[in-house]
């Protein structure tokens, strides 16, 4: 099937069931292609890099309280920003957040840059932070690549061969995928889709947006996929 028909049948389904999230724009914005603050996309994905969405939800809120703006976090005291980070854990995190923080505040005049050239440039943003927040802040056209998504893409497309050896391939499935239009709100999809329905165990393909695509399903293979390497003995 087109990969933009594809592209669509998951926005459609995202558009109906998209988990709540304080970091997502609610329908009527999305509707009207209204893109959230940077600053809280970016805030977000830092938390969310090794930390579950239950766990970072409240964190978000109450950093974004105490800090609305990029320039009132760069101007924040260290111990006050660790001390409130304590408990979501990798705390190196919370030290380049206000590291990013200070240099967007101070020499970018508080503005996050779109591309991931320049995203990357800064203190605590790699390849995967650096998509998502050139996809769901600015609205680019880059592939989101997490473990949710290879699970998705081996089961899509029906890929045996074993991670970690397959993870080029998944990329390029999830490449080819990626819309023009709302690759944020795509992105975000395909995490809720991993995460609610394409599950590790267990994945409800009868209610699945991808029912029909699923070369994987059809193959009474999907819940096996991604295979990975045996571990090799030492
Ligand atoms: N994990 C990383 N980024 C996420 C997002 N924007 N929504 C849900 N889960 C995520």
């Amino acid at each position: 099937r087109d990969g933009q028909v594809m592209a669509d049948e998951l926005l459609d389904w995202y558009d109906r069931h998209a988990r709540v999230m304080p970091w997502r724009v609610g329908p009527r914005d999305r509707a009207s292609g209204i893109a959230p603050d940077p600053y809280a996309v970016w805030l977000s994905e830092v938390m969310l890099q090794q930390t579950t969405v239950a766990a970072v939800r409240d964190y978000f809120t109450r950093f974004l309280a105490l800090w609305p703006s990029v320039h009132d976090l760069a101007a924040a005291e260290d111990a006050r920003v660790m001390g409130e980070w304590a408990g979501l854990g990798y705390y190196a995190r919370a030290r380049n957040l206000l590291k990013c923080a200070r240099v967007v505040s101070g020499e970018l005049d508080g503005v996050f840059p779109d591309t991931l050239e320049g995203l990357m440039a800064l203190p605590g943003i790699g390849p995967y932070t650096a998509a998502a927040i050139a996809a769901i802040a600015f609205g680019r056209p880059e592939t989101v690549v997490d473990g949710n998504v290879e699970r998705v893409m081996a089961r899509l497309f029906a890929i045996t061969d074993p991670m970690p050896g397959s993870k080029p391939a998944l990329r390029e499935a999830a490449a080819t995928l990626t819309p023009n239009l709302r690759p944020g709100d795509y992105a975000q999809a395909v995490m809720d889709l991993g995460a609610t329905i394409c599950t590790p165990k267990s994945p409800a393909c009868g209610i699945c947006p991808w029912r029909d695509d699923c070369a994987g399903r059809a193959e009474g293979i999907a819940a096996e996929l991604p295979r990975r390497e045996a571990k090799k003995p030492k």
